[in-house]
C-alpha cells in the first residue's frame, strides 16, 4: 500500500522552478530518503507534501489526502520536522511537548502518556525542566522527532533531522527511525550523510528540482556495475587524485578523508598493480590498493555529472 503517491509534482517561485515534475511513490512502513545538494528542491518539495506550500502543477496525495484539495487534512495526518525551525528555544522540555500536545488537540490522559513516552524515547528523563536552547544537538533533535511524533502520525517527515549532530547521536537518531518503520510508519526523510541513507528502504536522488535517481542502495550502485573502482589510501590523497586524474584508463576520482576512489573506464582495463606503480613513480607513496564495491557517494556524484 502506498502512503505517499506524487505526480508530476511541481513548484515555481517567479520563472525559477524549484520542484520539477517530481514522480514517485512511498510504500506505507517504508524509510525513503531524499537525497540532492543544497538547493536541489527537497525542502519545497516536502513543504508541498505537508499542506505548507501550495504546488504549482502536479498533485500529491499523503495518507490518502490529496494535499492541494484538503492541506488541512493533510497537517493532521502527519508529522513534520522541519529544516530549522522545530523547537521553541525558550521553552523547557516539558513546555514544548505540551505546547505541541495542545497545538495537535490530545486530551490530558493522552497527552501525559505520551509525553512520558517521548521522554524516554528521546532520554529527556530529569532534562524536563532544561530550556530547549540549552539541549545538546542530539537531545535536541531527539525531543523535535518526540514532539514531532506526540499525535502518532502515520507518516512523517523529517528534513534534515541530524544536520550537525555527532555520530553516536545520530546513530541513535536512525534507532528511533528504524522503530517507527517498523511499527509500521512511513518516514520520508531528507539527509546529507551518504552513511545514513544506508539506512533508506529506497531513496531518491533529486537534482535542481528533477528525479534523477530512486531505488534501493544495492539498485543505485548497480548503476555502476560495468565500472571497475579501486580505492587508493596515499598519505596525500590530493597528489595521489592529480596524478590519477591525468591517467587515460581513469574516468573520475573523488576522495574520502585519506582514501581516493578512481572509477575506472569501462573499455580500458589497467591491473591495480600497474596503478600502484604509476603512482609510486609519480611520488605517492601508496599505503594500500584493491577493487572495492562503488559506495553510494560514488552513485551520488555520478548521477549528479549524468544529470
Ligand atoms: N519561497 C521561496 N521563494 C523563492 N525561491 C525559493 C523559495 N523557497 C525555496 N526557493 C528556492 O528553491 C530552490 C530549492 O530550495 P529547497 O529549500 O527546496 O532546497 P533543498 O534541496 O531543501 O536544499 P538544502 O539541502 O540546502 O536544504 C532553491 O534554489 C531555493 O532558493
Ligand atoms: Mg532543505
Amino acid at each position: 500500500m502506498n502512503a505517499i503517491v506524487v505526480s508530476d509534482l511541481t513548484r515555481r517561485f517567479g520563472q525559477f522552478v524549484a520542484v520539477d515534475h517530481l514522480t514517485f511513490d512511498v510504500r506505507q512502513g517504508e524509510i525513503f530518503g531524499f537525497l540532492g545538494a543544497n538547493g536541489a528542491g527537497k525542502s519545497t518539495t516536502i513543504r508541498m507534501l505537508c499542506g505548507l506550500l501550495k504546488p504549482t502543477s502536479g498533485t500529491a496525495s499523503v495518507g490518502g489526502v490529496d494535499v492541494s484539495r484538503d492541506p488541512e487534512g493533510v497537517k493532521r495526518r502527519i508529522g513534520y520536522m522541519s529544516q530549522r525551525f522545530s523547537l521553541y528555544e525558550r521553552l523547557t522540555v516539558d513546555q514544548n511537548i505540551r505546547f505541541f500536545g495542545g497545538i495537535y488537540g490530545l486530551d490530558q490522559a493522552h497527552l501525559n502518556r505520551r509525553r512520558r513516552f517521548v521522554l524516554e524515547m528521546a532520554g529527556l528523563e530529569g532534562r524536563e525542566r532544561t530550556r530547549a536552547s540549552e539541549l545538546a544537538g542530539g537531545w535536541r533533535q531527539r525531543l523535535a522527532l518526540g514532539c514531532a511524533i506526540l499525535h502518532e502520525p502515520p507518516i512523517v517527515f523529517l528534513d534534515e533531522p541530524t544536520g550537525g549532530v555527532d555520530p553516536l547521536s545520530r546513530r541513535r537518531f536512525w534507532d528511533l527511525i528504524d522503530q517507527l518503520s517498523a511499527s509500521g510508519v512511513t518516514v520520508l526523510v531528507t539527509t546529507h550523510y551518504l552513511d545514513e541513507a544506508e539506512h533508506c528502504h529506497r531513496i531518491a536522488i533529486i537534482h535542481a528540482g528533477r528525479l534523477a535517481a530512486l531505488g534501493s542502495t544495492d539498485e543505485l550502485k548497480h548503476m555502476l556495475a560495468d565500472r571497475s573502482i579501486v580505492e587508493i589510501h596515499a598519505s596525500n590523497p590530493v597528489e595521489a587524485m592529480r596524478l590519477l586524474d591525468r591517467m587515460p584508463e581513469v574516468e573520475k576520482t573523488s576522495v574520502f578523508g585519506t582514501t581516493v576512489h578512481a572509477v575506472l573506464r569501462a573499455d580500458r582495463a589497467i591491473p591495480t598493480d600497474a596503478l600502484k606503480s604509476r603512482l609510486v613513480d609519480g611520488g605517492v607513496p601508496v599505503a594500500g590498493i584493491g577493487p572495492v564495491q562503488p559506495s553510494l557517494e560514488d552513485v551520488f556524484l555520478e548521477v549528479a555529472e549524468r544529470a
